[in-house]
């Protein structure tokens, strides 16, 4: 059979511009999604009495058995036929024979591609709602077993002051919360229905966009033809989102190299997700977070792609908008990668909670404290500041740390300090002291973990 628009044309296409334009090669992911439209499509052509009833129902059988073939692999996509839309419409023809021919009634390729990329994502959302929710699970579970370790926090990668480990893990349930919330948020835009809109302008045929949105649980309809086959920005809209998670778990990432390289020491990912060097047996190398930072690149990579593919493109449907494809599904898989090993990961890491205190016994993040207990005294901060900044470097020309000091060598930088001064260096004692909203003070941090999980119960 020739080309489904060979009408108009005399020549046979090049072969190089075959292959050049064809998008099946990709677009052959979106199958089921254009299934599931032609269903709800030609339904709808034979409750509006657009097609007779027979007819519809040669066309919906013909596309279920081209479904079942390319479920089982039997049909054989041609770089010819384009696309995945001209490959199952001549494939249905094949199948039930010209009424075939009937599906395409009222409708344009631009609407359908716009509807299966629709489709696509909103169950791509979902899944990474569900993916997210168990690294979120992942990470409060370490938390709850680590309300008692603390570990230094930083800031300018420098020892700043204690916080607790579990603390530490809650930033980023935080973080991953956001991102979810973000997704869910975009669903309101990429669960609205672009078939009907035709090439660009609606169509001739007494058609109910309505009936088809309801039949594929959209919530509603595009309002402008024009928009409906030319919106990539929910498209565009996930490619930021998934950059965002993607930023995130680089953040993580980086942070879990540096916590299990030798210098740290904090953590020890399981084996399962670490590989070996060829040529030096000592190695352990943290192969899974060192990827997941890596990708990241190309996440953010998609993203311009395809803002810069959409910027000053006029309106409605050009072929450019083909090039929506390849990114979004390297996105798709990139990000179904990190964070289908990130939960496991997580859950599987050895914290070395003795490493972690003794790290915290050899800085000075208690610095902040004694300030603190010198203003409790009356001095005005910026006086504490600078006298303990003068402690400190005592400490360090004479190799102490702050609860290392006798009291008379205190009382050579201000009378005011008293023995009570030893409780209040107590990493303990500093951590609990944040006792704020959102604090790392065991309390808060605790509540903050009973807080997240009930947002979970309610997911
Ligand atoms: N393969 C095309 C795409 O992905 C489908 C739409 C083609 N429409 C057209 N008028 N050529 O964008």
């Amino acid at each position: 059979m020739s080309k489904l628009w060979g009408g108009r044309f005399t020549k046979k296409t090049d072969q190089l511009v075959e292959e050049y334009t064809a998008s099946i090669l990709f677009d052959k992911e979106l199958a089921e999604e254009d299934i599931q439209g032609s269903l709800a499509h030609v339904t709808m052509l034979g409750t509006c009495g657009i097609l007779p009833l027979e007819d519809v129902d040669k066309i919906k059988n013909g596309l279920l058995k081209v479904q079942s073939k390319i479920r089982q692999g039997d049909i054989e996509f041609t770089v010819g036929d384009e696309d995945i839309h001209m490959n199952i419409e001549k494939a249905l023809i094949e199948e039930v024979g010209p009424v075939g021919g009937k599906l395409h009634t009222g409708r344009s390729r631009n609407d359908q591609v716009a509807t299966d990329m629709h489709l696509y994502l909103r169950k791509r959302v979902v899944e990474f709602v569900g993916l997210l929710n168990k690294l979120q699970e992942a990470l409060l579970g370490q938390a709850s077993q680590n309300l008692d370790t603390i570990v230094p926090g930083y800031t300018h990668l420098q020892r700043a002051q204690p916080i607790l480990f579990a603390h530490h893990l809650m930033a980023y349930v935080s973080m991953f919360q956001r991102d979810i919330e973000r997704l869910q948020d975009s669903y309101k835009r990429i669960n609205v229905l672009p078939l009907g809109a035709g090439a660009l302008a609606g169509t001739t045929f007494p058609i109910d966009r309505h009936f088809v949105a309801q039949q594929l649980g959209f919530d509603g309809v595009y309002e402008n033809s024009l928009d409906a086959v030319s919106d990539r920005d929910f498209i565009i809209e996930f490619l930021s989102n998934a950059s965002m998670i993607m930023m995130h778990l680089s953040r993580l990432s980086e942070e879990m190299i540096l916590w299990s390289s030798t210098e740290f020491r904090f953590v020890e990912l399981d084996d399962a997700f670490c590989t070996g060097s060829s040529i030096m047996p000592q190695k352990k190398n943290p192969d899974v977070p060192e990827l997941v930072r890596g990708k990241t690149g190309r996440v953010y990579g998609n993203l311009f792609g395809l803002l810069t593919v959409l910027k000053s493109l006029p309106l409605a449907y050009n072929k450019d908008m083909q090039e929506d494809k390849e990114g979004m599904f390297d996105t798709v898989r990139t990000l179904q990668g990190a964070l289908q090993l990130y939960a496991p990961m997580v859950s599987t890491m050895k914290v070395n909670k003795e490493r972690m205190r003794q790290a915290v016994n050899q800085d000075f993040s208690n610095a902040t404290d004694i300030a603190d207990y010198l203003v409790n005294k009356g001095l005005p901060f910026r006086q504490a500041h600078e006298v303990i900044g003068k402690t400190v470097l005592y400490c360090i020309q004479n190799g102490k740390f702050l609860l290392d000091l006798k009291i008379e060598e205190y009382h050579q930088f201000s009378d005011l300090f008293e023995s009570d001064i030893y409780a209040v260096l107590q990493p303990e004692q500093v951590v609990n002291a944040r006792n704020v909203y959102g604090g790392t003070a065991t309390g808060q941090v605790s509540a903050a973990i009973s807080r997240a999980e009930a947002v979970k119960q309610q997911t």
